[in-house]
């Protein structure tokens, strides 16, 4: 619910369901821009009993305001914005010195899971437990045969729910409906998506637009034509995780933008032929820093590649960028991903007051793309490659 911030018995409007006066207001509504008359309510009670007539006025405005660019309004009164990570929301634009034009919009409620579907330790309240303690964050785990085929099945569903954003991507939707269908691909596949209330993290996707390097909010903003946008997509599934993510262009995309595209993309396939047993885990930034330097492009340095398996981030630590000090061998067994982030200009990143969207710090384009992979005893397994169904949105594979 939106608290108005006004003391209880100075509000002007009374409560839809009591009449008595009333401070809060229906987020949905708050955030479809609605009438604050029939739409404010004394308790969360009153609000809970009315919610199976109240809804109805959200499905006509979401209805006439779908497509049309209604949600572009600029005037940010009464918006939700997430401040910080666990924190509650302001409904004002936060002051901050942007890097580029990109302004973060508000954000829609908690989406919900059903009760059958397996939780990470986080759903509940934020708090990752065993991640952050478990040894595997030290020594790099050797997957039983047993673990690598759970973590092919569930790969490619965190492959087929991407393919399912990937087909909505065209200019007119928002960031938030991509999350929406990002939520419900993932639970009809009977998984949870790992992003969703990770240290907080309030959505079930990342989509980082245009300077946004990563961990971007899905929220109100209506992608643009010339836009490009990543969706990164983890699910968790008997017990593991799959993760991974592509960059999209959204319309028409300058070239500057379809270059920055291609390169990264280029980038992530000639990290992934070098894996095999005994390379070693620093020869991934090597590759990855040459073809980008030669494209004068730049490596993102605060995001690295992770270990996954029943824990979302783990062991090893594989950094992009060349000259990194990371130690160690791959091994069969192991599965880790690799998901490079190249930047048109400088590689310095800087944070938005949300504390989850990185942003280039000289404004100019970013992308990325992820996989989970296994090291096999003759070189990788690609665990999220796309599928003969994988939707034709790179340019640059059909030859
Ligand atoms: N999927 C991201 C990664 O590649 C992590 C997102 S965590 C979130 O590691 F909380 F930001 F969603
Ligand atoms: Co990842
Ligand atoms: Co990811």
């Amino acid at each position: 619910m939106v608290d108005d911030g006004s003391e209880p018995n100075q509000s002007s409007l009374s409560c839809a369901r009591c009449s008595k006066p009333a401070h809060l207001q229906c987020p949905k509504c708050v955030l479809l821009k609605l009438p604050r008359e029939g739409a404010s309510f004394c308790s969360q009670e009153c609000f809970k009993e009315s919610w199976s007539s109240h809804k109805s006025v959200h499905m006509k405005a979401n209805a006439s305001s779908l497509g049309t660019g209604a949600a572009g309004d600029k005037n940010s009164e009464g918006w939700l914005y997430c401040l910080k990570k666990g924190q509650a929301r302001t409904s004002k634009l936060p002051n901050f010195d942007w890097t580029g034009s990109l302004r973060p919009y508000p954000i829609s409620s908690k989406r919900t899971v059903p009760a059958h579907i397996e939780l990470p330790d986080w759903a509940m309240d934020g708090i990752p437990k065993i991640e952050p303690e478990s040894s595997l964050q030290h020594v790099v785990e050797i997957k039983t045969p047993e673990q690598i085929e759970r973590m092919r099945e569930t790969c490619k569903i965190a492959r087929e729910v991407l393919d399912a954003a990937a087909r909505i991507i065209r200019p007119g939707i928002t960031t938030d409906e991509i999350d929406r269908v990002v939520h419900e691909a993932t639970i009809a596949a009977g998984a949870y998506p790992s992003p969703l209330n990770y240290h907080f993290f309030p959505k079930s996707c990342c989509t980082s637009v245009n300077e946004v390097i990563c961990h971007g909010i899905p929220d109100a903003r209506v992608l643009e034509d010339g836009d490009i946008v990543n969706v990164d997509v983890t699910v968790y599934y008997k017990g593991v995780h799959g993760d991974l993510n592509e960059t999209y262009f959204v319309g028409n995309v300058d070239e500057e933008s379809q270059k920055l595209v291609k390169c990264t993309y280029e980038c992530l396939e000639k990290a992934i032929s070098i894996v095999k047993p005994g390379m070693r885990f620093r020869e991934v930034g090597e590759v990855i820093s040459r073809h980008a330097t030669r494209s004068s492009m730049s490596v993102v340095k605060s995001y690295c590649g992770h270990g996954i398996g029943e824990l979302f981030h783990c062991a090893p630590n594989i950094p992009h960028y060349e000259r990194n000090k990371t130690v160690g061998v791959m091994k069969a067994g192991q599965t880790f991903t690799i998901e490079p982030m190249i930047n048109a200009g400088v590689w310095r990143d800087r944070m938005w007051p949300d504390g989850w969207t990185a942003v280039t710090a000289d404004g100019k384009r970013s992308a990325q793309f992820e996989h989970t992979l296994l090291v096999t005893e003759t070189g990788v397994e690609n665990l999220t490659a796309r599928l003969p169904t994988s939707p034709n949105v790179f340019p640059w594979l059909n030859v």
